[in-house]
């Protein structure tokens, strides 16, 4: 099976290469990437005015299956994935039961295969249940499958447990993914401790909340030698610290979500739990740190913290919803509209943002078109404008604060291993899923 891309803007971080070419794909590999390619193929892809990128990796979902099913499953997610120009992603271990054993992890990794052609790779819990006492098996969570050890949904808030953890993270050899709260300090918030809080009436969620353990957890990465990556930074003083770590030369990543450097506390419209997630909506100031910080490079990735909520979740007060929006599907958008089209990232450090730095933290070898790379590959036409409507959104969850927005930037192809999971060509959207034929 050979395809053809032609005529794209191809966007290769890894051989910094940022010009019109085409790809050539046989069975499900790239074989070369030249000025020009003829020659026969099963298929021929019209790349014109687009960006070709290596196909997306996403570091932070959350897909709600095992346990959550209502709220997204693994099928689902996926999907959403794919129609969002990812053929990669990390799925945290929140779910019902905890990823925190090697048989949940091998339920994650065969329920995927059977499910997608993407990849969904798992993130194992830290402690056992998530309840923060006792350290998981690392070493044989990784032989399963696992891609990195994190408590998402919450902090390891005992800094001797924390400890250990990186401690061992740093033998075994796996990443350790930091949500940063400190539960104690966060008492009753539901948004961030500023104006629109007092304007509202709700309890805050200060910056300390986030900076004690982003502090702490710095140090620990110095203590231990661990591979510390900081998920859905929010604050200016993160940015400032990892700035910091970077210099003293630890081995510190850092993820900045797309709804954290487009939207402020004010722009939460009242009391709308789709604008309720954790962390929250900071002030001005810290949006401005973080466009800068993923300008300069600072800030190394673009994650979703993609969070599916059921819709009568989300219809509750602010004070009662559960905290979390989806992010699949409108993440390569509002990189486009926010930071491409302002002059923050070139298209070839948005390609570096959600794909190549990505891989790099996985210690994978894909976020590239490298000759002789799996083919995943995402296509976007980074022209085309028009408006954000969660109805169709394939997630399950529709809890977007994003939705009425217009925006620029428009998955075309999703590529997973040379085969086409995701198309909109001519305004005709066609997700295809494993198992049903090509037509
Ligand atoms: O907003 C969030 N939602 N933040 C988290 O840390 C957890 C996530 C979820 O699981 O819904
Ligand atoms: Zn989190
Ligand atoms: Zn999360």
């Amino acid at each position: 099976m050979k395809m053809i891309i032609k005529g794209g803007r191809v966007l290769d971080p890894a051989s910094n290469t940022d010009a019109i070419k085409d790809i050539l794909v046989s069975n499900g590999v790239i074989i070369k990437v030249e000025d020009s390619i003829d020659g026969a193929a099963d298929s021929v892809i019209d790349a014109k005015g687009c960006f070709v990128m290596p196909g997306l990796i996403d570091l932070h979902v959350h897909f709600r299956e095992p346990g959550f099913e209502h709220k997204e499953t693994i099928r689902t997610g996926a999907r959403a994935a794919a129609r969002g120009g990812f053929t990669t992603v990390c799925v945290m271990p929140n779910t019902k039961p905890v990823t925190d054993c090697v048989e949940v992890v091998k339920y994650v990794v065969d329920k995927a295969k059977e499910v997608t052609d993407i990849n969904v790779l798992p993130i194992a819990a830290i402690t056992a249940g998530q309840d923060g006492e006792f350290l998981t098996d690392f070493e044989n969570l990784k032989a399963a499958g696992a891609v990195a050890v994190s408590e998402d949904g919450k902090s390891v808030m005992n800094a001797r447990v924390a400890r250990q953890a990186m401690r061992l993270a740093a033998e075994v050899g796996i990443p350790v993914f930091a949500h940063c709260e400190d539960k104690n300090l966060v008492a009753r918030g539901v948004m961030n401790a500023g104006n629109k809080a007092k304007e509202l009436g709700f309890y805050g969620i200060m910056n300390a909340v986030e900076d004690v353990i982003v502090a702490r957890d710095i140090l620990l990465a110095k203590n231990t030698g661990a591979q510390l990556h900081l998920c859905h930074c929010s604050t200016e003083d993160s940015v400032r610290m990892v700035e910091e770590a970077k210099k003293a030369g630890l081995p510190v990543t850092a993820e900045v979500c797309p709804h954290h450097f487009t939207l402020t506390e004010d722009d939460i419209p009242g009391d709308d739990a789709n604008f309720k997630m954790n962390p929250p909506l900071r002030a001005k100031a810290d949006v401005d740190a973080l466009v800068k910080g993923l300008g300069s490079g600072i800030m190394d990735v673009i994650s979703t913290d993609h969070a599916p909520h059921h819709k009568t979740e989300k219809e509750l007060s602010f004070t009662q919803a559960p905290f979390g929006i989806t992010g699949l599907e409108t993440s390569v958008c509002l990189t486009i509209t926010e930071l491409v089209n302002k002059g923050v990232l070139t298209p070839l450090q948005m390609a570096e943002r959600m794909s190549y730095t990505p891989a790099k933290i996985l210690g994978s070898d894909k976020g590239t078109l490298l000759p002789g790379k799996i083919a995943d590959i995402t296509i976007i036409d980074p022209e085309e404008k028009y408006v954000i409507n969660s109805d169709e959104f394939v997630s399950l969850g529709k809890n977007t604060p994003f939705n009425g927005r217009e925006v620029q930037g428009k998955v075309r192809y999703t590529i997973a291993a040379g085969k086409v999971v995701y198309s909109c060509v001519g305004g005709n959207e066609c997700i295809i899923d494993k198992d049903v034929p090509k037509l």
